[in-house]
C-alpha cells in the first residue's frame, strides 16, 4: 500500500501504538507529523523515521487544548503544504472503581480521549475539504464496545468515539472524507505494562483472546495503513476491531 506524497498527522505518537502507526505510514511513503506532549520523544521518533529514509516533523501538542491543536495543523501545512490523513490515537487510561474515580478524573479522560478527537478532527477538516479528499482514523478500544470493570470514564470515552466516527462519516462523506475507527484489543504498550506484568492477570486476559496472544502495536499499525490507503476508499463509518477475536464471545 502506497502513501507516497500523503501528509499524515498522528497524535500521541511518541511511543506505543501511535509510534508504530507513524513508522508504518512513513515506510509506506507518507510525510508524517509526530505529535505528542513530549517534544524530545517526538524528535526521537522523527530521527527513527529519517533513518529509514522517511520524512517527518515533530510538533508538541496537548490534544485537549484547542490552540495547540490548531498549531499542529498550521505547522503541518507550513512544512508539507496540506493534510491528507489524521490518526486520532492519543489517549489515557485510568483503572479506578466508581467509588474512587473523581469528577476531575472523569473530566480529564473525556477531555483527552473524546474532546481531543473532536478538536483534532475539527481543525484538520477545512484542510481536507481544500484537498477534496481526506481520511480520519480514530483509535477506540474493545472497551468502547463492551464494559470493562473499574474503567467507567475510559469505556464512556471509547464508546463515544465509535459513535462520533459514524456521525462524522455521515457528515463528511459529501467532501469525500472517510472517517473510520480501529478498536484494539489488549496491546503490549506502556498503557498495559502494569496489567501484563502480573502473570495471573495476563493468563486471564489470554483466556479471552481466541488467537491466544497479546497484540503488538504493529497489529494496529497494519490496520491503520489499510484504512489510510486508497484501498479503503469505499469504507466509512466503521470500527475495525483488531483484538485477536476478543469480541467474538
Ligand atoms: N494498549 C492497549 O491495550 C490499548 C487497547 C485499546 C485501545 N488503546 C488505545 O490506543 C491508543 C494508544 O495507546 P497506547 O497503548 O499506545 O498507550 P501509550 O500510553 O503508550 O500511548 C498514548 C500516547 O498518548 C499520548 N498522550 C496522552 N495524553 C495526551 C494529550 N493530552 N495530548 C497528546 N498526547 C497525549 C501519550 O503521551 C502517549 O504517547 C490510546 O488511545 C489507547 O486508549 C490501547
Amino acid at each position: 500500500m502506497d502513501l507516497k506524497n500523503k501528509v499524515v498527522i498522528v497524535t500521541g505518537s511518541r511511543r506505543g501504538i501511535g509510534k508504530a502507526i507513524a513508522l508504518t505510514l512513513a515506510k509506506a511513503g507518507a510525510n508524517v507529523v509526530v505529535s505528542d506532549i513530549n517534544l524530545d520523544d517526538c524528535n526521537k521518533v522523527v530521527e527513527e523515521i529519517k533513518t529509514i529514509g522517511g520524512n517527518a516533523l515533530a510538533v508538541k501538542a496537548d490534544i485537549s487544548n484547542p490552540e495547540e491543536v490548531k498549531d499542529v495543523v498550521k505547522s503541518t501545512v507550513k512544512r508539507f503544504g496540506k493534510v491528507d490523513i489524521l490518526v486520532n490515537n492519543a489517549g489515557i487510561y485510568m483503572q479506578k472503581s466508581l467509588t474512587d474515580v473523581t469528577e476531575q478524573d472523569f473530566d480529564k479522560i473525556l477531555d483527552i480521549n473524546l474532546k481531543g478527537v473532536f478538536l483534532c478532527s475539527k481543525a484538520v477538516v477545512p484542510e481536507m475539504i481544500k484537498q477534496g479528499k481526506g481520511k480520519i482514523i480514530n483509535i477506540t478500544s474493545i472497551a468502547g464496545q463492551v464494559g470493562f470493570a473499574n474503567s467507567s470514564a475510559y469505556c464512556a470515552s471509547k464508546g463515544a468515539i465509535i459513535n462520533i466516527t459514524r456521525e462524522l462519516a455521515l457528515e463528511l462523506a459529501q467532501y469525500k472524507i472517510n472517517v473510520n475507527a480501529i478498536g484494539p484489543g489488549v496491546i503490549e504498550t506502556a498503557m498495559t505494562k502494569d496489567l501484563l506484568k502480573d502473570e495471573a492477570t495476563k493468563e486471564t486476559l489470554l483466556a479471552n483472546i481466541p488467537l491466544n496472544r497479546i497484540g503488538k502495536p504493529e497489529d494496529i499499525a497494519n490496520a491503520a495503513l489499510f484504512l489510510a490507503s486508497n484501498n479503503a476508499d469505499y469504507i466509512t463509518g466503521i470500527t475495525l476491531f483488531v483484538d485477536g477475536g476478543w469480541l467474538t464471545h
